[in-house]
């Protein structure tokens, strides 16, 4: 077929369209490469470089990375674990991520990475960053402390909503998450009813009181581990596409 590619996920053979990232590629064949800022239907951003793999022995990351004929693709090794692992760990202690009162515990992609890649006590002494919870809006709220800087919302209300709700402020360690409005996400048109707050990976845009609806044991992550949509080839059939 015109424009397809042929390489290598691990040793399996693995074809893709011209244009497709690694990423894109590995799903369509049933291979999850672990990902968090990358999102099905919205643009590659590439800043949390949790999808790195090794292309011919040099570090990629796949959501951003075109496939190319005969390319050698490492993903599922001791190393790129224990790298995905240490990214993970330095999240945790940059925000503050307490899980076992977080309303999106269960059904964040954070902490289901963490325990895919067998994150134990994080190595990195914590942060504690003092961060404030926008709740002016009546349906949504904002908690910084949760905020993994991944832009998916800030993509998400671009690109399907239609808005421009969310931007980054700041720089370095002083990077926030904002809403575009002097007086916070009241002030702007963001609604309830937004892709935007289906997007985030953690607990940090949410809906307001929804919190808690899902009992421990039907959570989204409570029974299979991240990825397992994209290892049955569910993803791929419900999306009747790439990621
Ligand atoms: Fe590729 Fe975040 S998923 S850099």
């Amino acid at each position: 077929m015109s424009g397809e590619i042929t390489f290598t996920i691990d040793g399996t053979e693995v074809r893709g369209q011209a244009g497709q990232s690694i990423l894109q590629a590995a799903a369509m064949a049933s291979i999850y490469i672990p990902h968090l800022c990358a999102k099905r239907g919205l643009t590659a951003w590439g800043s949390c470089r949790v999808c790195t793999v090794l292309v011919n022995g040099r570090p990629q990351a796949a959501c951003i990375q075109p496939i190319a004929e005969g390319i050698v693709v490492e993903n599922d090794t001791e190393g790129l674990r224990a790298m995905r692992r240490e990214l993970i760990e330095m999240l945790f202690v940059e925000g503050n991520h307490f899980c076992p009162f977080c309303e999106k515990s269960g059904n964040c992609e954070l902490q289901a990475m963490g325990y895919r890649l067998g994150m134990l006590a994080p190595q990195y002494p914590y942060f504690f960053p003092v961060r404030d919870v926008d709740a002016s809006h009546p349906d949504l709220f904002l908690d910084r402390n949760r905020c993994i800087l991944c832009a998916r919302c800030v993509r998400a209300s671009q690109e399907l909503d239609g808005k421009n709700v969310y931007g980054f402020v700041g720089r370095g360690a002083d990077k926030h998450i904002a809403a575009n409005a002097a007086n916070g996400l009241v002030g702007t048109d963001a609604a309830v009813t937004d892709m935007a707050s289906e997007a985030c990976p953690v607990g940090s845009l949410m809906k307001k009181r929804v919190g808690y609806a899902i009992p421990i044991g039907q959570r989204m992550y409570d029974t299979k581990p991240i990825g397992t949509d994209i290892e049955s080839g569910s993803a791929r059939a419900q999306a009747g596409g790439g990621r």
